[in-house]
């Protein structure tokens, strides 16, 4: 039997915040693909990857954060975790709070977030509630409410969160050897960017972050919070950062910058990485490769995008922005026309 892939805490527990002899609640994240994007890198006039945090277990980067805020709630005796979600942490959070033994219970802005994640939730049986608000609303109640009660709040406000996806940038300079001039990588709630800074930090290699927001989301690049935060990258719809400061220090001291990408934009990425590359991401994670293609890559020679979640976290999106099926008859001559006009 080959031996199982050890999951986050085991490979990087050096770094990482865990005794051995601690509880660890894994299902095997980590570890994902890096994928060489060649007509990406044509159109770019750069060598430029795609790190493919789809792959992991709950298809989006949450769960590098999530094993270490899970196993971090069990050894402090919580019984259970609450987070605000535009859709991924809920999903994340749901499935390690099971994997616990831990009751759930997500707050999601109604009707906004995307149906893969929704059934996630919902199938690992956390309480799924939908908050007639948003997530800024809804991240903002549950700070109050993890203050009162004894739960354990698993958004990225948790340090525990910012240390398991530091990882992803630990695993980045192993696979490229240290050679990575830029990371492209969709900004929500700044959570993530720090993380990555961190660990680029932590491994002594610094590139250049380059952060993309929706532009009908888009507070660091407007200098302010954005009341009412509009676009289709759902996972991305939030108008004021909790890691705000932090997001900025690392543009700032990479050389980077932030910028913001419109709805068109990261559909057309969406639809040319699925298209031309074979990597189908949800639309989020789009805006990394949305935000190169459309601000370039400022001089650096070799590129990562980070594709955040998978593209079937959001079916509905797809199957609006695709073509369309093609009816058929059950005869040979009308599949020779269908499948060969
Ligand atoms: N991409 C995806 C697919 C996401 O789900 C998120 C955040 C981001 C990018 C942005 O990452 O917030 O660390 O800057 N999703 C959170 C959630 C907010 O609730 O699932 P960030």
């Amino acid at each position: 039997m080959l031996p199982p892939m050890p999951g986050l805490i085991e490979r990087y527990r050096d770094h990482l915040p865990f005794e051995p002899g601690d509880p660890v609640v894994s299902l095997g994240e980590g570890s994902t693909p890096l994928v060489y994007a060649p007509r990406l890198s044509d159109r770019v006039g750069a060598d430029v990857w795609l790190k493919i945090e789809g792959t992991n277990p709950t298809g989006s980067f949450k769960d590098r954060g999530m094993t270490c805020a899970v196993s971090a709630a069990v050894r402090e005796g919580a019984e259970a975790v609450v987070c605000a979600s535009t859709g991924n942490t809920a999903a994340s959070a749901a499935a390690y709070a099971a994997r616990a033994g831990l009751r759930g219970a997500v707050i999601v802005p109604e009707g906004k977030i995307a149906t893969g994640k929704l059934a996630q939730a919902l199938m690992h049986g956390a309480r799924v509630i939908a908050l007639r608000g948003n997530f800024d609303e809804a991240l903002k109640l549950v700070r109050a409410l993890a203050a009162r009660h004894p739960v354990s709040l698993v958004n990225s406000v948790n340090e525990f969160r910012i240390q398991g996806q530091k990882t992803a940038a630990f695993e980045l300079v192993e696979q490229l050897g240290g050679e990575l001039d830029a990371l492209c990588i969709p900004v929500g709630n700044a959570g993530n960017i720090t993380a990555y800074w961190r660990g680029f930090n932590e491994a002594g290699h610094r590139p250049r972050m380059l952060g993309f927001q929706a532009a009908g989301a888009a507070p660091l690049v407007l200098g302010a919070p954005v009341a009412n935060p509009e676009t289709v990258a759902s996972a991305i719809r939030i108008g004021n950062p909790a890691r705000w400061e932090e997001a900025m220090d690392a543009m700032t001291s990479s050389g980077g910058a932030v910028n913001a990408v419109s709805d068109d934009q990261i559909l057309d990425a969406y639809r040319f990485l699925a298209a031309s590359e074979g990597v189908f991401c949800e639309p989020a994670s789009a805006a990394s490769v949305a935000g190169l293609l459309s601000h370039g890559s400022r001089g650096a020679a070799r590129v990562v995008c980070v594709l955040t979640g998978h593209g079937l976290k959001d079916p509905q999106t797809a199957l609006d922005h695709a073509g369309a099926v093609v009816p058929c008859d059950p005869e040979l001559g009308a599949i020779e026309r269908a499948v060969l006009r």
